[in-house]
């Protein structure tokens, strides 16, 4: 199995984006940009989780592969999910330990995707929110793709967030959904195109909350797709 040199590249991205970030607001809920883009998505992903049945998370076991800081499953327990029931898995400790702080009910792992410590077939849903779109390596994607699937429990739903298109960050790899048909092969897809531009967003949030909506409703500026996977 390929690792090495990607996932070194990962950690030195990661640890480097730690120093240009600090003291900046832009994944702060006090920006309103930020705001604006996680509202949003938390709104699309709750529309698409009703869409499919998923409306009593309390019960299901879930699974973030990438769970970084562990800011999305927390997300997830403002949805309805018992803590014991979230799990994480993470290649970069320190962001783990972040996620351990903010959930300690709940269980992580720090491992490499491509072989996530659990038996086949026992969650209920499985995320990816941003984190196949950070690795460049198309292997290390096929293989974190292809577990992803072996753990998901039968009737149960891989739910994607990430960016097609970035082009201000070259560390990243835009998925469309073309790759995501090749990533999980033999499934059925829903394709939903989300989250208005976040420089857009940033400009125009603190002008009009309006304009952001109607923009984004046009879905032409928008930078990501939501994505269900059934097999
Ligand atoms: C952009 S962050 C997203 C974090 C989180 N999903 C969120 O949206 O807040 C991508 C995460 O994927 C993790 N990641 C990348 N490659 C991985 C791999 N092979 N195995 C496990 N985690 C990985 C990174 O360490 C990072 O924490």
């Amino acid at each position: 199995m390929k690792s090495l040199n990607d996932i070194a590249r990962l950690r030195n991205e990661y640890e480097d984006r730690k120093h240009r970030l600090a003291g900046s607001d832009v994944y702060s809920l006090f920006n309103r940009a930020n705001l604006f883009i996680v509202q949003q998505r938390q709104r699309g992903v709750l529309t698409t989780l009703k869409k499919n049945g998923f409306t009593s998370l309390s019960n299901l076991l879930i699974l973030e592969m990438g769970c970084g800081g562990g800011g999305v499953l927390t997300e997830y327990l403002g949805f309805g999910a018992s803590p014991e029931n979230l799990m994480g898995v993470d290649l970069l400790l320190d962001r783990l330990l972040h996620a351990h702080h903010l959930l300690p009910g709940s269980g992580f792992a720090n491992a490499d995707g491509q072989s996530l410590p659990y038996l086949s077939r026992t969650f209920d849903l499985v995320l990816q929110y941003t984190a196949i779109s950070s690795i460049l390596d198309p292997e290390i994607r096929r293989n974190i793709c292809a577990d992803m699937l072996r753990v998901l429990k039968p009737g149960g739903m891989i739910l994607s967030y990430d960016f097609w298109l970035n082009p201000a960050n070259p560390q990243t790899h835009g998925i469309r959904p073309a790759e995501i048909k090749r990533l999980f092969p033999n499934c059925q897809y829903e394709f939903h195109r989300i989250t208005l531009a976040p420089p857009i967003a940033r400009k125009l949030a603190t002008v009009s909350w309006g304009l952001c909506l109607f923009l984004e409703n046009l879905k032409i500026f928008n930078t990501h797709y939501l994505v269900t996977i059934r097999p």
